[in-house]
């Protein structure tokens, strides 16, 4: 696959609103290198920056990491510890220039299970992005897919027991509302790194429609180029959303 300018994008409307992206292969890249994973995660905050700017550039208006799964939990204490800490020396360090670039902040996972000096350091990085109108930024910690459609189900089933809501009136719409995702629209594209094919109980009911593209690169090797080969290849994809391909050419644009 080549790599292509972003130059190659003529109608913005094309692009994916929402692009999702599991960030793997941090462990791999690094004992490739003699080193220890953690030396991946740090070189994976590089990657971070690069895929948060140049998403931000290219006017996508939704991008979510998959940073720290549910299942995460179980690597070794030291590794987990060392992740933590480096999330709230990112989280620190980064959020003026996400603010500056009106990077809009959403952390979105079961954040409860974080020391409190980190759940602190969200809320008020969420605080201080709240009104920004650039890229909403979605990290996903202590996120699990599963669990998300769970917590939805539990809001509305107490609206059920209340008696504000009748079983009969549930719609995709309201749990997708309920989602942690309730903010932004569904998924358009997915990516994964480092070979897997896998969607390993990330956003489940967000990417219903989502093209799902997977690279071998590991994700301290993901940069703009990487990006924009992904988006490329989305937009030669022909996205039917169970439609004939004629119905979904007669909604594109005219060429001119
Ligand atoms: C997967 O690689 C990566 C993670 C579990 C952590 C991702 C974290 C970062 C990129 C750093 C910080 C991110 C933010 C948003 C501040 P892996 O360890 O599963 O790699 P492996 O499959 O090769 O073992």
């Amino acid at each position: 696959m080549s790599s292509q300018s972003p130059n190659f994008i003529t109608d913005s409307s094309l692009l994916p609103k929402h692009i999702a992206i599991i960030m793997d292969g941090n462990g791999r890249w690094a004992q490739s290198r003699g080193k220890a994973r953690m030396f991946g995660h740090k070189a994976g905050v590089d990657a971070v920056k690069k895929t948060v700017s140049a998403a931000n550039r290219l006017g996508i208006q939704v991008l979510t990491l998959f940073a720290f799964s549910s299942e995460n939990w179980r690597r070794s204490e030291e590794e987990v510890r060392l992740l933590m800490e480096l999330f709230v020396t990112v989280l620190g360090r980064e959020i003026k220039q996400l603010h500056k670039n009106s990077v809009r902040l959403k952390v979105i996972g079961d954040t409860s299970r974080f020391s409190n000096s980190l759940q602190d350091k969200i809320a008020s990085a969420e605080a201080l992005t709240a009104n920004n109108i650039g890229l909403i930024l979605n990290v996903a910690a202590n996120y699990g897919g599963q669990w998300d459609i769970l917590q939805a189900m539990q809001k509305l089933a107490s609206q059920v027991e209340r008696g504000v809501l009748s079983a009969e009136q549930l719609t995709e719409a309201k749990i997708s509302a309920q989602l942690t995702t309730g903010h932004v629209p569904d998924v358009d594209l997915m990516i994964r790194t480092s070979g897997e094919c896998r969607i390993s109980n990330f956003m489940l009911w967000q990417v219903a429609y989502a093209e799902l593209y997977f690279t071998e690169q590991f994700w301290p090797d993901f940069n703009e180029a990487s990006l924009t080969d992904a988006i490329a290849w989305y937009l030669n994809r022909e996205r039917r959303f169970g439609c004939t391909g004629e119905q979904i050419q007669a909604l594109l644009p005219v060429k001119k």
